[in-house]
């Protein structure tokens, strides 16, 4: 329990998953994408012949409960099959965001990602990592930029993919994910009390990273 916890929480595209996996790799830390189980689980659902909604809850937790899921760099392995592509898709991003809302599954997964808590320390990425998952964290991040900003970074990185998509499209789609999420009654997505907010709307990433670590500076 006394191994340091960074949380960092905020909507799609925030840049969330930058950030932590940049404060990992200066830290030398863990990390945890807490996303990417919520995506492998509803694939692994899906693969399962199961539908995404509250008549498999069940059927889905048991799967989430014993996730055969495996992390090798930025990979991410099922069963030892790599399904990344598969899952960071839009599809599969609104497909995570579909089994998130059963309460059952999101407590499949508790076990799980209390897991990757390891020394020297972990920085925890996703929604519910300062609130539920890690209460206790000695720093919360709270990550947020404008709707259209959101919508605007997603547009580029997927041309710069060579995955053609409307602006329109990625903007509705990521109103729609928000509203999902911080609407759902199972631990929706809200920043912690005690959490620390950033926009990051006009910072670039280094400027994010510097900050954050600023702030663990201050505080172990
Ligand atoms: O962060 P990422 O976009 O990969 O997450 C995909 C979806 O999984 C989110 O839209 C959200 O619905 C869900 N999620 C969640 N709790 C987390 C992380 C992700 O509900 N801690």
């Amino acid at each position: 329990e006394d191994i340091p916890v960074i949380c960092v929480d905020g909507p799609t595209a925030s840049g969330k998953g930058t950030l932590a996996s940049q404060l990992a790799a200066r830290l030398g830390y863990e990390l945890l994408d807490s996303g990417a189980l919520y995506r492998v689980t509803a694939h692994a659902a899906l693969q399962a012949g199961l539908t995404l909604e509250a008549g498999d809850e069940a059927a889905i937790a048991e799967l989430a409960r014993a996730l055969p899921v495996s992390f090798d760099g930025d990979r991410v392995l099922l069963s030892g099959q790599d399904v990344t592509d598969a899952i960071r898709s839009e599809t599969g991003g609104m497909n995570a965001s579909k089994v998130s809302v059963l309460p059952a599954v999101r407590a499949a997964l508790v076990e799980l990602q209390h897991g990757f808590r390891r020394l020297p320390g972990l920085v925890a990425d996703g929604r519910d990592m300062g609130t539920v998952i890690f209460p206790e964290a000695p720093l919360k991040v709270f990550l947020n930029a404008s709707a259209e900003q959101r919508a605007v970074r997603r547009h580029k990185q997927l041309i710069s993919k060579g995955v053609s998509a409307r602006l329109e499209d990625l903007l509705a789609d990521l109103k729609e994910r928000d509203l999902r999420d911080t609407t759902r009654k199972s631990a929706p997505l809200l920043p912690a009390q005690d959490a620390l907010p950033l926009d990051n709307s006009e910072l670039g990433i280094e400027e994010s990273v510097q900050l954050v670590l600023s702030w663990w500076e201050g505080r172990r």
